[in-house]
């Protein structure tokens, strides 16, 4: 099968580890299912080459793109995403930052769908507290949203369900 190439950007290192676990949950599937990119170091090409994409963006400075995001996301003006298959994770704070939480990945929503991307993956945002977010549509974020700060003891169940969904719904 395709590989899935999955792109993350950190600033402290929690997505990055979120991203090696969602790896290794693929991996269960088929090893070396997915490759990981920092974004910090990727370009739209290397992201073009895979059907099947994962990203994965944590929201900083109160409802920004996490600064490598904040670079990279011009580029996505350019491309076309026809076709490509698309699944969202961001990280946030919902204690914290109840009233900007996972913004970024609705930002990103917006714009890989702009690009022409399928996007999959939404997600019940019921298991969470907060006030607002610019992910969240009607009663689920547009992906898997993961709180390292406030409910990491939820995180590897999370995961866990998010990757068998991805599975069904990509018929892996
Ligand atoms: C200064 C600052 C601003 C933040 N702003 C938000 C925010 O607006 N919304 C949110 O959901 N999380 C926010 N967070 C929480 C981060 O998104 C969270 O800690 C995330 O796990 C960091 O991921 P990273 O280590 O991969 O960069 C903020 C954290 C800090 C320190």
């Amino acid at each position: 099968m395709a590989k899935i190439g999955l792109f993350f950007g950190s600033s402290t290192g929690k997505t990055e580890a979120v991203s090696f676990q969602i790896k290794t949950e693929f991996d269960k599937i088929q090893n070396d299912l997915v490759e990981v990119h920092n974004i910090g170091s990727a370009s739209p090409d290397v992201m073009m080459k895979y059907q099947y994409i994962i990203i994965g963006i944590p929201t900083w400075n109160t409802g920004e793109l996490q600064d490598d995001w904040d670079v990279f996301f011009p580029n996505f003006r350019s491309m076309d995403m026809k076709g490509k298959k698309v699944a969202l994770f961001g990280l946030g704070d919902q204690n914290g930052y109840g009233f900007n939480f996972l913004d970024a990945m609705g930002m990103l929503a917006d714009e890989v769908l702009m690009a022409n991307a399928d996007v999959h993956g939404f997600w019940s945002s019921k298991t969470y507290e907060f006030e607002e977010s610019k992910a969240k549509i009607e009663d689920h974020f547009v992906g898997l949203g993961i709180d390292e700060d406030g409910q990491q003891d939820k995180t590897p169940a999370r995961i866990s369900a998010w990757v068998q969904q991805i599975k069904d719904e990509w018929g892996l």
